[in-house]
Formats: C-alpha cells, sequence, structure tokens
C-alpha cells in the first residue's frame, strides 16, 4: 500500500497542490513614458544554461500584468533578488495587486533604484535595478523563438488563440518569456566569494517563498544555516581510462601522466574530454599528449570560460 496520498491537480498547482520552494524577484521593466515600473515574481528559472548560443532564464506570468505587457514592448527586463527581510517581504507584497497601474503604485513603493549598468555603458535605455538587491540579472526577451514576434502589447482582458507552446503569449490569460541573459550584477561582497570560493556565512540571506495560499497570504522562510554534502568523487582506474583514450583518435595518443589528470571525470564526459585533447593535439600537430599538454588545454578551456 502507497504511503502517499493522491492530491487533485488544480490550476496552479504549485501553491494549491504542492509546497514548491521558490526564489523571490522584484522584475522591473519599462513603461512608454520611460520610467520604472516593478512587480514581485516567483515562477522564474533557468532555462538555456549550457550549449546553446547564450544563457536564458524563463518568466511564467499573467499576460494582462505591466510586467508582460512591458515585456511585450519593449523586450527588457530586471530580474531583481531581493534580501528576506519581514520588511522587505512587506515591501513587494504591496507591488502585486492585479491590476494596480505603475503610476498608482510606485510612488508608495520604499525601495531605491539606480541606473542599470547596461544603460550606464552604451546609453541604451534599460529598466532601473533595485539599489537593494543582493544581484541582478539584465535580460532581453527572445521574441524570435516560438514565432512570439507577432504578439503585442494592449490586450487587457484575455488573448484569443492561436498561443504559442513556450513562449510569448500562451494562454487566454497567460505568458511566458525566454529571457536571455545581458548582463549579471552583484554587490561585491558576494561576488567576491564566488570568484574566491564560497563559505557557508559568504552565502546571501534570499527568501524561499511558497506562494499564495488559502487567498490571503503569501508565504516564505528566511535563510538558515548553510549546510554542504560531500559529492562522493569516484575515480576511474587507469585501465578503463586507458582503454578509452586508445580509441579516442588513430594518431593521436595519451601518456599514462596526462590520463592520471583525468581520472575523476565522470564517465559520461569521458568521450567528450578526449574528442577536446584530439582535436587541441591536431590543430597543434602534435601526437601525443602528457600531463604538460594537458595543462595547456585546461589552462585554455579556462580562458575561454573566463572570456564568456
Ligand atoms: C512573492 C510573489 C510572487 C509572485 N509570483 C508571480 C509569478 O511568478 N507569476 C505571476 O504571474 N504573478 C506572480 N505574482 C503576482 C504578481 O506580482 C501580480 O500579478 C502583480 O500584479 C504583478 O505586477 P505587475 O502588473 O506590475 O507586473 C507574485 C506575487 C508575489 C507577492
Amino acid at each position: 500500500m502507497s504511503s502517499f496520498k493522491n492530491l487533485r491537480i488544480v490550476d496552479n498547482f504549485y501553491q494549491t497542490s504542492l509546497y514548491f520552494p521558490m526564489p523571490t524577484v522584484v522584475i522591473s521593466t519599462l513603461c512608454e513614458d520611460g520610467t520604472t515600473s516593478c512587480g514581485p515574481y516567483s515562477l522564474i528559472q533557468p532555462y538555456y544554461v549550457a550549449g546553446k548560443d547564450y544563457y536564458a532564464m524563463l518568466l511564467n506570468c499573467r499576460n494582462s500584468s505591466n510586467t508582460a505587457q512591458n515585456l511585450l514592448r519593449t523586450g527588457k527586463c530586471a530580474l531583481n533578488f531581493v534580501n528576506d527581510k519581514p520588511k522587505t517581504f512587506h515591501e513587494i507584497v504591496k507591488l502585486s495587486w492585479p491590476g494596480d497601474t505603475p503610476a498608482e503604485k510606485m510612488p508608495k513603493f520604499n525601495m531605491s533604484l539606480e541606473t542599470s549598468l547596461i544603460e550606464e555603458e552604451t546609453g541604451e535605455k534599460r529598466p532601473m535595478v533595485l539599489t537593494d538587491a543582493i544581484e541582478v540579472i539584465e535580460c532581453t526577451w527572445m521574441r524570435e523563438l516560438d514565432g512570439a514576434d507577432k504578439d503585442v502589447p494592449g490586450q487587457l482582458n484575455g488573448y484569443e488563440p492561436p498561443y504559442h507552446d513556450f513562449n510569448g503569449i500562451t494562454s487566454k490569460f497567460g505568458a511566458h518569456f525566454i529571457l536571455r541573459i545581458d548582463r549579471i550584477l552583484m554587490k561585491e561582497k558576494y561576488a567576491n566569494a564566488i570568484v574566491n570560493g564560497v563559505k557557508a556565512g559568504d552565502f546571501p540571506s534570499l527568501p524561499v517563498d511558497y506562494g499564495y495560499r488559502d487567498s490571503k497570504n503569501f508565504w516564505f522562510h528566511r535563510k538558515s544555516r548553510m549546510r554542504t554534502e560531500l559529492l562522493p568523487i569516484r575515480a576511474a582506474s587507469l585501465e578503463s581510462v586507458r582503454y578509452a583514450a586508445d580509441r579516442a583518435d588513430d594518431t593521436v595518443k595519451f601518456s599514462d601522466d596526462a590520463l592520471m589528470t583525468i581520472l575523476n571525470v565522470p564517465r559520461v564526459f569521458l568521450p567528450l574530454v578526449l574528442k577536446g585533447c584530439v582535436d587541441w593535439a591536431k590543430e597543434n600537430n602534435c601526437t601525443l599528449i602528457t600531463e604538460k599538454e594537458m595543462k595547456i588545454i585546461n589552462d585554455k578551456r579556462s580562458k575561454e570560460k573566463a572570456k564568456k
């Protein structure tokens, strides 16, 4: 017999039928008059994380919201990650009443905004960012995906079909936005921790949000102590890596000391890593890869990553 109960799956199941931990961001967008409007959002997550020409986030929102309408018009937004202080949460919940116009709510919003770094550097008009945000992702909506470039703002009482599957107007009252990441901004203290390696005390205090429940409250909790869990690294034997390396190419070979440097590479990634090494060797007229060449290949890879 199952140890679980079977719950009904209803609209907004993530907050009506589940306990689903979510981030809390304030999304800033540009209004028609050039001012910045802000709205709180939680259904936002990484979407393209690797293997594409760019990185992207995915936002799921009501298509009549100021945020959606501004995105349809200008394509620009900033995702501001706020701290977990109850005062901050109180402030941002004030921005969530559906139908409030930016002119109505923004004058009562007590958090300061500053010019975006992109705007400062390039002069391109961008939404302002929250000065007290811990980190900000500046984004551009990829309207060319899923044919969404024909979606226009202006229909506040629901859009008629046809609908897109995953980008732009996706239902009568819903929209999804695939947001290309243009810039990640972070307060210096947290940025330094990322560059130098984080310790438990370095993590910022971000809230965990469980959504709107009982037709009354937004539920969230504050950050608690960070813990770590060590990944048990499974090192392959030299013989098993040698087996794969000897079959990677007819002409390019690997010395034992070269293979020793990749014993920790999970088996599924090994062909890709070996192929990268072989490609480098062919470009550089090298037929034997030793530990020295592996170091050069690794340095090159790190530099390419840093450039991105
Ligand atoms: C913490 C929090 C998270 C929210 N997350 C979402 C969300 O992910 N998607 C959505 O459509 N509405 C969400 N809402 C409701 C919107 O904030 C609400 O529709 C608001 O009117 C949007 O503001 P805007 O019209 O200025 O964009 C959330 C509200 C709060 C307080």
